[in-house]
């Protein structure tokens, strides 16, 4: 019987580019679905891009274009990258699409008819001048530990505290600067708290890798609290069903992304939706995903779809994370790399797929991308090893034999190929594709032994022994076959070019058991691979190093580049929010030996006020009335005399100052400086 099977890797978050750590995932999960197709199963692959939440919203606002505008660009930057990668997804959709907005706004009111639907009035941080609530991450200030400044709400990354983001001193939003006030507002919540017996037997019927299964424990050990699953306006996402103003948070409905874009492959391609999804659906579920996002993966989600009426997974398969040269990805040392940088430097896709496959082992390890190794074992095990065997015999049998091939009646290597299909293939679906490779190339060792062995170029001098050369050429060809059937999950590119010049039908896995007949024509052998050569390699880590231009075809920098840039970037530049002031107000401070008090106007509500050091040059009569230029989104600073919102711009050094700047003749108040 055909399995039906449904599988899906995480959705990309629709606001940065793919990297090589993404692939991980894609690479991963793509394997497994061609490996799958090759049995012969019925499978789709599905996948979307993660479109929802405040990044998303704020990132299009910082880029002057609507998050709509935004989504759709990078949806057709991230289909191109996949495309590229080989990843062959059956549908790569959006979470902003109307069959996402139906199913989640269905699944919430199963969840409120099933009274899993709570509300709740928290308090949260809001941003006065924005006007909206703050997530964690947009609200920074001094580390309460170790008091280091522009700490992120959660935790510090100069010394690893973890903490509220009440707990930070002098906190200021991330996104206007302004210091954040404490609101309270009505959430609505999934009580998650009510889901533990059935998310324990959920976990206990095999769903998951031992290593998550021991994360479940631990989180059930802690108690499970209910979800906050509701943000308030301004929101880019879904509204709830008779809330208004109030929409679901991202990671509601990025999950049933997965079913929305499989009910948009189902729609195009007239498959029954319901098949897949109803409660006791025969078909199977696989979800790969990073380690980091198994919290929602293996709690929220198989609790949302139970108690909205659908089935659940069937398993979840998490992965671990990449790093490169044993570190984590780092823009300084050049290996943060996005997708397309690799194919600007490194050309081909399947080298990356097949050292990834060979590191990994089915288990949420780390994955290490060791770029010295990456170059010895690709062009060692792909170039040397395997393209050899063809390369090597190929060509007697084109020109002697017009391409037609004579295997031997029996050949002990060949057997020894055939009969590693099974154990390979168990490889493959346990996702131990490491272990597939280490078979793989160990068939290929042999393979080598017996080309070396019998010295084709030798016979080949012996003009009575046509007969020998023939066969040792057509056997090795018939184990470059199955050695490329046996790759081919991992480099199906390369396969396909190797069935032309094979000159068979698309090979699976079942192809194991047959052989090429006598009197079987091929094609003329063509290249088909080159070496990676290590200054591709040295090339792409220059040109991802921070203070460089990623896209630049210029050679790399002569002189080392240091790991502190001294460069910033129009990003960085543009995070400064520098307005035309007008000073309505200046005036000594009781007990300040430097400072004048001024209150800026730049067209809010309220003038801000500012302590500037400038009183050793001015009186603060002759600055009444006058422009200036201010920092108008510096974190609000508390000083001894009241609060600072701001900053005035003046120019000082050894030869004089402080020089306050004075914009040109029509100016206004409030203009932006850029
Ligand atoms: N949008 C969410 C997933 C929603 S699924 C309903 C998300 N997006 S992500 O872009 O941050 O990550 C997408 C996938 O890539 C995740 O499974 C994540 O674990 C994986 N990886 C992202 N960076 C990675 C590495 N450096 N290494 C390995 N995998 C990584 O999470
Ligand atoms: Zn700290």
């Amino acid at each position: 019987m055909t399995r039906k099977i449904l599988v899906t890797s995480a959705l990309p978050y629709a606001n940065g580019s793919i990297h090589l750590g993404h692939l991980v995932e894609y690479i991963q999960t793509d394997i497994w679905v061609r490996f799958q197709k090759m049995q012969g199963h019925e499978v789709h692959y599905v996948c979307a891009d993660d479109t929802h939440g405040t990044p998303i919203m704020l990132r299009a606002e910082k880029e002057g274009v609507t998050p709509e505008q935004l989504i759709e660009r990078v949806h057709a930057e991230h289909s191109a990258d996949f495309a590229d990668f080989l990843v062959a997804f059956d549908n790569y959709y959006s979470t902003n699409s109307e069959e996402n907005r139906e199913l989640a706004s269905g699944i919430y009111k199963a969840l409120k008819a099933n009274g899993k639907i709570a509300t709740k009035t928290i308090e949260q941080f809001f941003d006065p001048v924005k006007r909206m609530f703050l997530p964690d991450r947009f609200i920074k200030g001094e580390c309460p530990k170790c008091r280091a400044k522009d700490q992120y709400g959660d935790s510090c990354e100069v010394c690893g505290a973890t903490y509220n983001p009440t707990e930070l001193i002098n906190p200021y939003s991330a996104v206007s600067g302004a210091a954040p006030v404490r609101k309270e507002t009505e959430h609505y919540f999934f009580k998650l708290s009510e889901c533990e017996d059935f998310l324990r037997n959920w976990t206990r019927s095999g769903t998951l890798q031992p290593e998550a299964a021991n994360k479940m424990g631990e989180w059930f050990e802690s108690g499970l609290s209910d979800w906050d699953i509701s943000r308030d306006a301004p929101y880019f996402g879904f509204e709830i069903p008779d809330a208004p103003g109030k929409y679901f948070y991202v990671w509601l409905d990025a999950p049933i992304g997965y079913m929305a874009s499989f009910k948009n492959f189902c729609t195009k391609n007239a498959l029954d939706f319901d098949e897949y999804w109803k409660k006791d659906s025969k078909a199977e579920l696989y979800h790969f995903i990073g380690k980091d996002i198994l919290y929602f993966h293996a709690l929220f989600w198989p609790a949302t779809l139970e108690y909205s009426g659908y089935r659940t997974p069937t398993k979840v398969f998490a992965h671990g994370f990449l790093t490169v040269n044993g570190e984590k990805m780092s823009k300084s040392r050049g290996t943060f790399i996005t997708a397309r940088s690799y194919l600007e430097h490194v050309k081909n896709p399947e080298y990356l797929r097949y050292y990834y496959a060979a590191k990994l082992n089915g288990t949420m390890e780390d994955i290490d991308l060791n770029l010295e190794d990456f170059v010895a074992r690709v062009n060692s095990d792909l170039v040397g090893k395997y393209i050899n065997i063809a390369s090597r015999t190929a060509g007697f049998i084109s020109k002697r034999f017009g391409g037609e091939l004579e295997p031997s009646a029996a050949n002990a290597v060949i057997d020894e190929l055939q009969a590693q299909a099974q154990t390979i293939a168990d490889s493959f679906d346990q996702r131990d594709y490491g272990r597939a490779l280490r078979e793989i190339m160990r068939l290929a060792d042999i393979a080598n032994g017996f080309v070396a062995d019998k010295a084709p170029w030798v016979i080949a001098k012996n003009p009575d022994a046509e007969g020998e050369l023939q066969a040792v050429c057509s056997d090795a060809l018939e184990m470059f076959r199955l050695l490329t059937l046996y790759l081919k999950p991992v480099l199906p590119g390369l396969a396909a070019q190797i069935e032309r010049f094979l000159n068979v039908p698309a090979l699976s896995w079942a192809s194991a058991g047959q052989r090429l007949p006598a009197g079987h024509r091929i094609q003329a052998y063509e290249h088909l691979i080159t070496r990676i050569d290590p200054k591709q390699i040295e090339a792409m880590t220059e040109a991802n190093k921070e203070n460089l231009q990623p896209q630049s075809n210029a050679p790399a920098a002569a002189t080392p580049v240091p790991e502190e840039p001294h460069h910033i970037s129009i990003d960085d530049f543009s995070k400064v929010d520098l307005r035309i002031a007008r000073i309505v107000n200046a005036e000594h401070v009781e007990g300040a030996e430097k400072l004048l008090k001024l209150s800026l106007d730049i067209g809010e509500e309220q003038p801000r006020q500012v302590f500037a050091g400038i009183k050793s040059a001015y009186d603060p009569e002759t600055l009444k009335g006058r422009l200036t230029v201010m920092v108008a989104n510096l974190a609000p600073r508390k000083m001894k005399f009241g609060l600072s919102e701001g900053m005035v711009l003046a120019a000082s050094d050894e030869r004089g100052g402080p020089y306050i700047l004075s914009p040109d003749s029509g100016a206004q108040p409030g203009m932006r400086v850029k």
